[in-house]
């Protein structure tokens, strides 16, 4: 079978671990690398000995370019998987698949029609421990609530990207791999409420503290809660999560999930190890029939919930998703 001829867009830190995974991969070939940067576009483009290409546009109309790997900002994600479906391109697309409900609306539309593929780079579909936690919690009856607290000492001054808006947008929708997961086990949302708080928020995207707390209604009832505190005081960053279920808990300690019921606490199993990277399942994707639809359902409803967030905060009030 011939190998997936690869095209990648951008060319900061996910360019860089992308192409070294594609050219690492047997069944790709890596041959272009599309990016606005005249610095380290070029510089990627020679470290792997492929052609570079000033523009993304003109990377998605090539015909002898068989896949798309989207891993430049968040803003652009949307506008380049709908030109890569429209011109049949297999698309792996860091997450979130787009950064604007209405682009997420045109990608489920397109899809319905779609022979290629898209994928989106969220590990959950290739994680045992989330795989564990899904069928465990559905061994305990119905979601009543569930929450995910980040807490960090950072500050907006700090140059890593989960403080870093322009490239990430806000909080709740950087953290859309905190999202996923629940979206994964318990379906879509039908509402969303959040507020945001940001203290001394300057033009460059830094401040001095910042609360984000997301609220979400399952379609199947029950709720989530997302809250993350950035600039707070405190020791070392902390992470608290916790699932309950009308049957019990799953509680989340020490990097491991437990059951807590009446009975007692219970470390959960994982299931067998998974040991295919998420571009050996794209590329399997591509050659097989594979669950990626599913997958990629989950990826746009969690980033809906993301971009939901956003907008009930800039409007001041819920919003229904479709
Ligand atoms: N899968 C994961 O584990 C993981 C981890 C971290 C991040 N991510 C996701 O990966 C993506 C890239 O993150 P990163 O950490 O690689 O960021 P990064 O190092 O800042 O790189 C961003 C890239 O996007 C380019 N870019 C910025 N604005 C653009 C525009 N308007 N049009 C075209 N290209 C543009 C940048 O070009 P310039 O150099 O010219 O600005 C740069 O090449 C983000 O969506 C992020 O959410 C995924």
């Amino acid at each position: 079978m011939d190998n997936i001829r690869v095209g990648i867009i951008g060319s900061g830190g996910m360019a860089k671990r992308n192409a070294q995974s594609f050219s690492q991969t047997e069944g790709y070939t890596l041959k272009a690398i599309a990016a606005r940067n005249p610095e380290t576009g070029p510089n990627l483009a020679k470290a792997h000995n492929v052609e570079f290409v000033p523009q993304w546009q003109s990377l998605v109309e090539r015909d002898d370019i068989d896949a798309l790997v989207i891993s430049s900002n968040n803003e652009s994600h949307g506008q380049m998987v709908l030109a890569g479906l429209d011109t049949k391109k297999h698309i792996f697309c860091e997450y979130p698949v787009a950064r604007h409900l209405d682009e997420l609306q045109q990608i489920k539309e397109k899809l319905q029609s779609s022979s290629t593929v898209l994928r989106t780079s969220h590990n959950e579909p290739l994680s045992a421990s989330h795989q564990a936690l899904k069928t465990q919690s559905k061994q305990m009856g119905n979601l009543l609530s569930a929450f995910f607290t980040r807490l960090t000492p950072g500050r907006g001054a700090r140059p890593e990207a989960l403080f870093n808006l322009p490239l990430s947008g806000p909080p709740s929708l950087f953290f859309v791999y905190h999202i996923y997961p629940l979206v994964d086990i318990f379906g879509p949302v039908a509402w969303v409420s959040a507020g945001a708080e940001y203290e001394d928020l300057q033009d460059n995207g830094q401040y001095h503290r910042f609360v984000n707390t997301v609220i979400a209604g399952f379609k199947k009832g029950g709720l989530a809660q997302w809250n993350w505190a950035g600039g707070v005081e405190i020791l070392e960053a902390e992470e608290h999560r916790r699932i309950i279920l009308t049957q019990g808990s799953l509680v989340h300690n020490d990097d491991t999930w437990q059951t807590s019921t009446s009975q007692g606490t219970q470390i959960i199993p994982p299931t067998d190890p998974i040991t295919k990277s998420l571009v050996e399942q794209f590329l399997e994707d591509i050659h097989q029939e594979t669950s990626w639809q599913s997958d990629t359902q989950v990826s746009i409803n969690a980033a809906a919930v993301g971009l939901a967030a956003e907008k009930s905060v800039n409007e001041k009030s819920r919003v229904q998703l479709s």
